[in-house]
């Protein structure tokens, strides 16, 4: 056994039981809220069947490269995010920091929120507690939305309760480590996933007029791909959807033993993953055909985006529901709380798993600190001008912070460490070889992608402020989050690993 195989105690390096394990928790972690309708959703908006041409592109060129990327440097390095980059060069530690970083207070903050929200909607879908207006239920009775950002207001009583769940679910799981937390888990949410979806699926296909949703949900418009925008909502989709960019597949490739076929499982994670939006695509759509045939509208007119899709379209739908619509209800919320769980769960493990490896600290110690640093911090998400947070947040993280992370990570691992020691490594531990377009892909294509969407990005970006918030909070929130978040990447990467030691290097 090598030394890099060594924690920081002389201990061996936790471990996956088994492949599968390692495989339904990666699937976990990628699977979350947006499957289920943020896919559908872009597939409706951009052409139907004709934005699959460029989601596969982007999977295909970016997606699973990266993927390959990440499980490799991970697998190689042996170590969470931040201990890998330290590993390749001390100089850039701090890209790995600011990965888990924007993981665990970006995204896991508000994210857990939602969750928490969708958790709220199992116990509402009993009594199909929105009535006749979910729109009003959600954003007033609900939300209680004040009037923009600067106005918090209070927090309320069921939102906080269903936080506290989310959260203790996210540390009963992370504190029990990667075999008796987290693979376990995964074991037990994935299939259940599935099968919960499946019966969403052969539940709303069946549903009149369901056909009439699918048909819109897939009917390609070639002429639609001449468009910019279409390209970069399906880059950035891939991107968000296979958790690229947070150090979460880095940490769990980790734990993978010394034996293993990276390129051909970053394949199946990234299509497996794929195929569920795919699928959980049907469910949303049948249902929204049904609700437009019973209300005698067009379907274009009862699609909505994202949170108004799960949280005001679907509730609508569910009472609409000829039998048992309480039970569609719940095991559409439950599902949500479910994808959303097992995503929640990576964002914790990659953040602790790398106060593991720095400080030396015990795993139950580090998860219990972040876990209730998380509940806290997700708070403000929690308030009535929560949700202009967690949007603002939300887009400049997903825009601008994942991208660049994506980018520094294609070049400090292809440039600084070498794609191509990369590729020979994972040729070595697995059974197949690894193309060697693949080199070419890290480091040239992928970061041209990356830069291009970057610089279209911020063109729309400068021409309006996003949503006409004023500047000032996008300035705050958009900005002012990442920086944070680099600045304290940077100062923690200053600071010497535990086992480091003049005859010990990390
Ligand atoms: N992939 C998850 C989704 O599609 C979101 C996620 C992003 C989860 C990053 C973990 C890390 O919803």
């Amino acid at each position: 056994m090598s030394e890099h195989e060594l924690s920081y105690d002389h201990q061996p390096r936790a471990q996956w039981k088994s492949h599968i394990g390692f495989i339904l928790a990666a699937i976990g972690s990628a699977v979350g809220l947006g499957n289920i309708w943020r896919f559908s959703y872009l597939c409706y908006k951009n052409g139907g069947g004709a934005f699959l041409v460029p989601y596969i592109i982007a999977l295909v060129v970016v997606g699973i490269p990266l993927m390959t990327l990440e499980l490799g440097v991970g697998h190689k390095m042996r170590g969470s995010s931040p201990l890998s980059f330290a590993r390749i060069n001390r100089k850039w530690e701090w890209c790995g920091w600011w990965a888990v970083i924007c993981a665990m207070f970006g995204i896991m903050l508000y994210y857990s929120v939602v969750i928490a929200w969708c958790l709220n909607y199992v116990f509402f879908s009993f009594s199909l507690a929105w009535g006749e207006d979910p729109n009003g239920f959600f954003f007033g009775e609900y939300l209680k939305l004040s009037d923009g950002p600067f106005n918090l207001g209070s927090i309320s009583i069921p939102i906080l309760g269903a936080l506290l769940a989310v959260w203790f679910l996210c540390w009963v799981v992370v504190y029990y480590g990667v075999e008796k937390g987290v693979e376990r888990a995964n074991k037990i949410f994935m299939p259940l996933l599935l099968v919960l979806i499946l019966v969403l699926v052969g539940w709303s296909v069946n549903l009149e007029g369901a056909a009439k949703g699918i048909a819109v949900y897939l009917t390609p418009d070639f002429s639609l791909l001449s468009q910019p925008h279409i390209w970069i909502d399906a880059f950035s989709q891939i991107f968000f959807t296979l958790s690229l960019a947070f150090g979460i597949m880095i940490v769990y490739a980790s734990y993978l033993p010394r034996k293993a076929n990276l390129a051909k499982d970053a394949v199946i994670i990234a299509i497996g993953n794929s195929l569920f939006s795919l699928v959980a695509g049907f469910a949303v759509f049948g249902t929204l055909g049904y609700m437009a045939t019973i209300k005698g509208v067009e379907v274009s007119e009862v699609v909505k985006e994202s949170i108004g899709l799960a949280f005001v379209a679907y509730p609508q739908a569910i009472s609409l529901m000829p039998n048992f619509a309480e039970v569609f209800g719940v095991i559409f919320f439950v599902s949500l709380v479910i994808a959303g769980l097992s995503s929640g769960v990576s964002l914790v493990e990659a953040f602790s798993s790398a106060m593991i490896d720095k400080y030396g600290f015990q795993r139950k110690t580090v998860v219990t600190f972040t876990c209730v640093i998380g509940f806290l911090g997700s708070l403000v998400f929690a308030t009535q001008g929560g949700l202009f947070w967690l949007d603002i947040v939300d887009h400049f993280i997903t825009h601008y912070e994942l991208v660049i992370i994506g980018l520094l990570e294609c070049l400090v691992i292809g440039w600084v460490l070498k794609a191509e020691v990369l590729r020979q490594y994972m040729d070595d531990v697995s059974s197949t070889n690894l193309p060697k377009i693949w080199d070419f892909c890290v480091k040239i294509m992928v970061p041209v992608v990356l830069v291009v969407l970057l610089v279209n990005d911020l063109k729309t970006e400068f021409a309006e402020p996003y949503e006409g918030y004023p500047v000032s909070a996008l300035v705050f929130l958009g900005v002012g989050w990442p920086l944070v978040g680099l600045i304290a990447s940077i100062i923690i990467s200053k600071a010497p690993w535990v086992r480091e030691s003049p005859d010990y290097e990390i």
